[in-house]
């Protein structure tokens, strides 16, 4: 069926729909790096902090409520390891018993909980030991994952463990913007290096945890985020070449060392690394937008060539809404490793709400295409479930299908909720939808 040259697009039997969200960016009352982070002047562009944030740490009933109202089937949260284990080797039992509860409150309104264990954050011993640049750091990371792998193991949970750890590579040791803030290539190297340990050894942990228990073993995901890499002159061979670079240094080595329970180059020396066999039951994607990069420029010190006026941007970050480079991104994955995905992450911050529905329309597209040329991809989940504290942005960014009246916390859908709750009911999307968001088929 047709609608305006809109086909309908059926989306397979079982196909999992739902948002993702973090711990620290809704629950409020945190204590690690970030919030430390968050009280220099500068560090967050609006000024504001995560003090309160959407205060979910007290109202999540409530927002699992309106996620089940708005159909959602799975949803992606993390477990605060600063709650969990506030100095080394102390364990918050309140807190375990807390999470418990949250993973126990979607289950409860037949919501799927997808766990992530590391989303950015760091307790302050952690950081205080020198955080992922510590050699010991990833056995440092291990007992926490054991100890919450146990908690929720009653519950059938879908593992993440490590939420892009490129980004908290990039992000905290070439670009600064994220705790420790710091420029150096080589830390950028030994912190990648040991967050692909710390995920084996997580993994591991959980395995043995569940066999101990006699339990079946649970799904396990690397989860990266994949930002579509362009020359920024295509015809200029030094850009072309530097972009095959960023591409295998932010979207290809740390996922190739958990394919191949390795350390791959230039992060180590190619040698295995047994914890990361069996590591990966699918991989997890975040996608938001495309990159372009030039050689005439300073990549490493954040420099990037000017965006194309023509496009769409996400509000605050500024990024280009791109969802031609979804596909090839997803096909890049697929063609070389042939593992089931999961889109764990994709969304806009934006408050214009009409250009949210056209963005979650236009990326489905693209992973509709995706399916129909034979990718196993087993579900999509909008990054966010309501608006939340966006890491170097603050609170005046907004992701949610959800609002957030941040002086009153009260929460509000927002028409692209209902736009997807109608997808996730017709496990598609009708011809009529795509025009009506669209406009009329080019
Ligand atoms: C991703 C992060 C997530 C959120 C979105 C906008 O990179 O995983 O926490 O901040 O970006």
């Amino acid at each position: 069926m047709t609608s305006m040259g809109y086909k309908t697009l059926k989306f397979p039997k079982g196909f999992l729909w739902g948002s993702a969200a973090s711990a620290h960016q809704t629950e409020g009352g945190n204590h690690n790096d970030w919030t430390e982070w968050e009280r220099i002047p500068g560090k967050i562009k609006d000024g504001t902090n995560s003090s309160v944030a959407c205060d979910h740490y007290h109202r999540y009933e409530e927002d699992f409520d309106l996620a089940k109202e708005l159909g959602h089937q799975v949803h992606r949260f993390s477990v605060e390891w600063s709650r969990i284990e506030p100095d080394r080797g102390k364990w918050d039992e309140r807190e375990v018993d807390h999470y418990r509860a949250v993973t126990k409150t979607l289950v409860q309104r037949g919501i799927q909980p997808m766990v992530t264990l590391h989303h950015f954050t760091n307790p302050i011993w952690f950081r205080d030991a020198g955080a992922w640049l510590n050699p010991k750091s990833p056995d440092m990371f291990a007992p926490y994952c054991r100890k919450i792998a146990k908690a929720l193991s009653e519950y059938d949970v879908i593992w993440n463990i490590i939420n892009e750890p490129m980004n908290v590579v990039g992000g905290g040791y070439l670009l600064g913007e994220f705790p420790p803030g710091e420029h150096d290539y080589g830390k950028a190297l030994v912190a990648a290096k040991h967050l692909l340990m710390a995920h084996g050894l997580a993994a591991k942990g959980i395995r043995e945890t569940y066999d101990d228990l006699g339990l079946h073993q649970p799904q396990i995901a690397p989860v990266q985020v994949v930002t579509y890499i362009e020359p920024y002159d295509r015809s200029n061979g030094s850009d072309v070449e530097l972009a095959e670079y960023v591409d295998s240094l932010y979207n290809q080595m740390w996922l190739q060392g958990v394919m191949t329970a390795s350390i791959p180059e230039p992060a180590g020396d190619g040698s295995q690394y047994e914890p990361l066999e069996n590591s990966a039951d699918f991989i997890g994607v975040n996608y938001y937008s495309r990159m372009r990069v030039s050689s005439k420029l300073d990549f490493m010190a954040g420099e990037m060539p000017p965006k194309d006026d023509s496009l769409e941007r996400c509000e605050g970050l500024d990024w280009e809404v791109y969802p031609q480079g979804y596909y090839p991104v997803i096909k890049s994955y697929w063609d070389r490793w042939r593992k089931p995905l999961f889109m764990t992450e994709n969304g806009i911050g934006t408050l214009d709400d009409r250009l949210r529905c056209r963005y979650i329309l236009t990326h489905l597209q693209q992973v509709h295409r995706a399916i129909q040329d034979g990718v196993d991809i087993r579900g999509y989940l909008v990054w966010s479930l309501t608006d939340n504290f966006e890491w170097t942005d603050g609170l005046s960014s907004h992701f949610g299908l959800i609002g957030m009246d941040y002086s009153t916390l009260k929460r509000t859908p927002r028409e692209s909720a209902y736009m997807y709750r109608e997808i996730i009911q017709k496990n598609g999307i009708s011809g009529s939808l795509q025009q009506k968001y669209l406009g009329r088929h080019s």
